[in-house]
């Protein structure tokens, strides 16, 4: 793990943008998988602003989603695909061909993960992740005591998520399951870029650079991905003996 640590949110999210607009780059034909929640907006405007200076193209990459909350679709508020569509995907006017996200409200979930473990493996694999951390140390929403050997799957929510989450939705929402890519498929990029800001991570940071790699805080698992850098702000990183 390569630990930066910024002046403040707006910093961390300049420097992940510059970041990624170098990578793409270099690969044009990036595969690309960007987190919802909150934490990259900031970087997914920086980005919209780039492009649209025509510093950046986007229109050869392709975009796998991460995570959703079973039930919802790109059409509900709060879902991460509408935050993805509204934050990146329509401003940047990304073709839907290069758009894969799993059906969370297919009747058929396990058709949905299948589906989009063989497109990952189609296209060689990740390129680039960019990913927050949950309080509860969950990645996407592989959440405390999931199997690191997993790949796409269905998982029952962690309480934390549960109500957590009651922050993306304007009325209260009954979130139960979540379909997410496995850490497996996060270990398996190339280069994952992990954002953190704000005093309610840092317990979550420190455990996930300095404590042990276990499931029950599964971004500790990114202590084992040689390419992985972290961008934190002061908040998020003072817990750390840096
Ligand atoms: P946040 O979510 O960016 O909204 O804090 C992060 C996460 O739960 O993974």
């Amino acid at each position: 793990m390569i630990i930066n640590v910024y002046k403040d949110y707006n910093e961390i999210s300049q420097k992940t943008s510059e970041f990624i607009v170098e990578y793409v780059k270099q690969k044009p034909e990036a595969i690309i998988c960007f987190a919802g929640g909150t934490t990259p907006l900031r970087t997914y405007s920086l980005l919209v602003d780039y492009a649209n200076r025509g510093e950046i193209d986007f229109s050869s990459c392709s975009f796998i989603g991460l995570d959703e909350w079973v039930g919802l679709d790109r059409h509900d508020d709060g879902s991460c695909q509408e935050t993805m569509y509204n934050t990146l995907f329509s401003p940047l006017n990304i073709k839907e061909s290069n758009i894969f996200f799993f059906d969370a409200k297919s009747v058929n979930l396990e058709d949905e993960c299948r589906k989009i473990d063989e497109i990952i493996s189609s296209k060689g694999g990740i390129d680039l992740m960019l990913l927050g951390i949950g309080v509860n140390g969950h990645l996407g929403f592989n959440e405390p005591g999931v199997q690191f050997d997993l790949s796409t799957h269905v998982i029952e929510l962690d309480e934390t998520t549960k109500v957590v989450g009651q922050k993306y939705f304007k009325v209260e929402t009954e979130l139960t399951k979540g379909i997410t890519l496995g850490i497996k498929q996060v270990l398996n990029s190339d280069t994952v870029i992990l954002m953190a800001n704000g005093d309610k991570k840092a317990d979550a940071v420190k455990a996930m650079v300095e404590g042990e790699v276990t499931n029950q805080m599964p971004a500790s698992a990114l202590q084992k991905h040689d390419n992985c850098y972290v961008m934190l702000d002061k908040e998020a990183a003072a817990q750390l003996e840096l």
